[in-house]
Parts: structure tokens; C-alpha cells; sequence
């Protein structure tokens, strides 16, 4: 039975304190609801629709940008989550399958949950909800059970008895009902509750009302966690480093301390690679198998070959490819720019809008004069080639294969294959006249004393 996926993700989030909807603010560099779109993907939603309201626009643009087949619809006013999920009812009104709600500020949400709510449903109960054994149920709704052991209701906080709020079973938001049932009921909700609001969390008790069986999935609490301040962001950021470098360790990458890499939701460490401490990769970053990424490295949008050596303290920035074997050393930078199997650019320079032909041995010091204020250059160097330390590569400029600078040239002019370039001023040396500078000096400072 193919999967529709709901996203609410309408709310404001006035906890946050932020003038960004609550589910645009970052988790390992991608947006809280883009960490939702990534569990409704791992099931395969045939459909995905996203409820929008507080800061719709930037919200359906996020969305869109992930996946472009996203289906968006406004939520004009938050009169509750069954009134959320009721917005989807248009763009599912020929759906024929499941459909899952998930929340735009739940991240964690793992594709083997999901699985288990769908086989739950194949198994017979009309409507399945995801549970967690609360710390402190606080706010949460309380899932009350029936003597068979299925769900019989959801009771929210601010209507439940004294013994309802002493349940520790809460609702996360996750539900999962086919399709034409789930809006079948929600049309029928009403609001006479504690907040006025329409529940979403009163299909279990109507659909047990019509003799529907309705069921419950437990998982732990760190995977329903839904961010509602900067201090949950914190926690939930917290709490993916851990996740992303167990994975990488078991995956066989090599870290010399952990707790101190910090990923982006999409890093990719081949096996082998060697992470040393304190690197950050932000996003899109490829590093291949035996790739050593050295301390205090920054790295985006790049990709490191196989066995390739960057850092110590170098920044790779997008658009950097760095080729099979090559070196990247401490305080370089590079970007947008090609760096050739077997290149090195060891110390001090900055390389950007390049091509490194492979071999070549970019000496210390090299900048890459890529930008005129208005455009940006293109700047390439031949296999082999030589680049003198401290050479000022003026772009758009070509270095041929197997040419070399001379050090402390400004290149304005391409370089033949094969040739030397030196575009510096020439040393004159003036013989004694170091020792008849200083001496005169010191007569001047003898004066100055006397004068005194
Ligand atoms: C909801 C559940 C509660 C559960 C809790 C888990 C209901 C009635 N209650 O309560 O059982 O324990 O989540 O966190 O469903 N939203 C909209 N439009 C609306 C209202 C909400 O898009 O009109 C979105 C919010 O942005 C949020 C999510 O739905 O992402 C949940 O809404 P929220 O107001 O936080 O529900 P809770 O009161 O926390
Ligand atoms: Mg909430």
C-alpha cells in the first residue's frame, strides 16, 4: 500500500524567540523540517504535503528546495493539529493508501518506526499512533489503554483526570490511519476541549467509537523529541553528533576524539578516512576512503579524494575537489578549484576559481588574485608546474605544464609549458654599504645624546 505523508509545520514556535519559523532554524546544517522530509522519504511517501502558516513563504521555499514535488498548503489560521491535517484533505482527496502525520519540528523520526506503524496497520488496527515512556509527561497527551491491551483514547493534558495524568505513555504527534478513514474523522472533530482547539488526537477515541481497534508503537523518548526552544535545538544538535559519529566509527572511519568532530546531517566519510580533532565539516562534504582530514580543519561543499592529506588548520570551502593523494597543508584555503592527484599546496595560500594540474607543488605563500571587485577569474596550472613561494597569480592567467615561478612573482601573463616566469624586481647588492649605513646611525644617536 503506497504512503502519503503529512507535515505540520504551521505553528510559530514563539518558545524559540526568533524572528526564523521554528522550522527553519538548523539542525546539523539542515533545517528541522527538512530532518522530517527525510523520514517521510525513508518510507517512500508517494506524496508529501507540508502545512504551512507562520512564515509560510520561507517554510514552502525550504521545502520545495529539498523536493521540488512537494505539495504545499496554508494553514490560514492554527486552530489545532486536526484543523492542520484537515488542509491536506484537498491534495489527498484521490489519494487511496496511508497516510502519516508527522510534526516539521520532530527530526528523529526513524524509517524502522515508520515501518512498524505500516505493518501495525496491515495487522488491522485503523489507526496507529507512535508513544514514548515520558521522563516527565508534563504537557504531553496521555495514551490511555484498554483492557486488550490496544489504545482506547488520547487525553491531553489540560482534560485528562488525575489518574490520566499520572500515565506515563504519551503521544510524540506521529499517526498513521488510511487515508480516506483519517479524514472521514477529522471532519467530524469538534473543539470542546481544555484549549479550544481541534485535536487531532480524537480520532483514536472516535475511531474506537465505531469499533476501529487502534494501536500504539513505543520508541524512546530521544527519538520522538520535538524542538520547541534553543536549549531542545542544543539538546537535539547534541544528540545527532553522538548518532552521526557512532555511525561513522561503526562504519570504519578512524577518530582520534570523537566528541569533538562535528557533522552536518549529510557529511560522508569513506572507510578508512582518518578524522583527527576538533574538524567541523559543514555541508555537503565527501571525504573518501583513506583520506586523513588533519586537526583544526574546516571543511563545505568538498569533496577529498582517496588518501589525500589536508590540514593541519586548513579550510576547504565549496566547490574544493581535492585529487587521489594529494596535500592540502596548514593555513590554506581553498575553493571552487580543482587540486590534482598528487598536487600539494602545503602552507599559507589561498587558491580559488583553479585548476591544480596534477603534481604540481604550489609553494608557500601563493594567492590566487581571482576577483577584480566586479567578476571572479579563472586561474589554471599545469601538471608538473612549479609555483614559486609567495607568487601573486593574477587572474585570468595560465600556468602551463611543467612551468615554474619564480618566487615573490606577480604573474600577469600566461607561462608557456616548460617555461620560467620571474616578474619581480631585480636585487641589486651594494658591497660595504650595510656596515656604512649602521655606523652612520650610530654617530647620529651620539649627537642626539649629546644634545641632551
Ligand atoms: C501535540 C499533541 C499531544 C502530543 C504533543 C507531542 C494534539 C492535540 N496534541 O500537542 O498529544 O503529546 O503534540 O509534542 O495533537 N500545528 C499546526 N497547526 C496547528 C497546530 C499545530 O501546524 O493549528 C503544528 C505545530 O507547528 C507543531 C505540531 O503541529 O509542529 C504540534 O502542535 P503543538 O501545538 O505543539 O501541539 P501540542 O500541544 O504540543
Ligand atoms: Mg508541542
Amino acid at each position: 500500500m503506497s504512503v502519503a505523508v503529512v507535515i505540520l509545520a504551521a505553528g510559530r514556535g514563539s518558545r524559540m524567540k526568533s524572528d526564523v519559523p521554528k522550522v527553519l532554524h538548523n539542525l546539523a546544517h539542515a533545517p528541522l523540517l527538512v530532518h522530517a522530509m527525510q523520514s517521510a522519504q525513508s518510507v517512500d511517501a508517494a506524496r508529501m504535503v507540508v502545512v504551512t502558516g507562520h512564515g509560510g513563504e520561507a517554510v514552502s521555499k525550504a521545502a520545495q528546495a529539498y523536493d521540488p514535488n512537494t505539495i504545499i498548503v496554508t494553514q490560514e489560521e492554527q486552530l489545532g493539529t486536526a484543523h492542520a491535517v484537515q488542509q491536506a484533505g484537498a491534495a489527498l482527496s484521490d489519494f487511496d493508501g496511508n497516510v502519516i502525520v508527522l510534526y516539521g519540528d520532530t527530526p528523529f523520526i526513524q524509517e524502522n518506526t515508520l515501518r512498524d506503524m505500516l505493518t501495525a496497520r496491515e495487522n488491522g488496527a485503523s489507526v496507529v499512533v507512535l508513544g514514548f515512556e515520558a521522563a516527565e509527561p508534563r504537557r504531553y497527551g496521555r495514551l490511555v489503554k484498554g483492557a486488550d491491551g490496544g489504545l482506547d483514547a488520547i487525553v491531553e493534558a489540560k482534560d485528562a483526570t488525575p489518574d490520566q495524568l499520572a500515565i506515563n505513555l504519551c503521544n510524540s504527534g506521529v499517526i498513521c490511519a488510511d487515508c480516506g478513514t483519517l479524514f472521514k474523522l477529522i471532519e467530524t472533530i469538534e473543539a470542546n476541549n481544555g484549549s479550544g482547539e481541534y485535536y487531532l488526537t480524537d480520532v483514536v477515541e472516535l475511531a474506537r467509537s465505531m469499533d476501529h481497534t487502534c494501536a500504539a508503537i513505543i520508541r524512546s523518548e530521544a527519538e520522538t523529541m520535538g524542538v520547541n526552544s534553543r536549549a531542545d535545538l542544543a539538546t537535539a544538535d547534541a544528540a545527532f553528533q553522538t548518532r552521526m559519529r557512532t555511525e561513522a566509527l561503526k562504519n570504519g572511519v578512524t577518530m582520534h576524539a570523537p566528541g569533538t568532530v562535528f557533522f552536518a546531517y549529510d557529511t560522508n566519510l569513506g572507510r578508512d578516512a582518518v578524522i583527527e580533532a576538533n574538524v567541523v565539516f559543514g555541508p555537503a562534504v565527501t571525504v573518501e576512503s583513506g583520506a586523513l582530514i588533519r586537526a583544526f580543519s574546516h571543511l563545505e561543499g568538498c569533496h577529498v579524494s582517496q588518501d589525500a592529506i589536508v590540514g593541519p588548520y586548513a579550510r576547504l570551502r565549496p566547490g574544493a575537489k581535492i585529487g587521489n593523494c594529494a596535500r592540502v597543508g596548514n593555513f590554506v584555503e581553498i575553493k571552487a578549484t580543482t587540486v590534482g592527484e598528487g598536487a600539494k599546496v602545503n602552507h599559507l595560500s589561498y587558491i580559488g576559481d583553479a585548476e591544480v594540474g596534477d603534481a604540481a607543488n604550489i609553494g608557500a605563500g601563493t594567492i590566487t588574485c581571482n576577483y577584480d571587485g566586479v567578476f571572479k577569474h579563472q586561474t589554471i596550472i599545469g601538471k608538473r608546474a612549479f609555483i614559486g613561494s609567495n607568487t601573486a597569480l593574477v587572474a585570468p592567467v595560465r600556468v602551463g605544464n611543467d612551468a615554474m615561478t619564480g618566487s615573490g612573482s606577480v604573474i600577469t601573463e600566461d607561462v608557456p609549458e616548460e617555461g620560467l616566469a620571474i616578474a619581480r624586481a631585480r636585487q641589486a647588492n651594494k658591497p660595504g654599504l650595510a656596515l656604512r649605513f649602521l655606523n652612520r646611525l650610530k654617530a647620529t644617536e651620539k649627537l642626539n645624546l649629546k644634545d641632551n
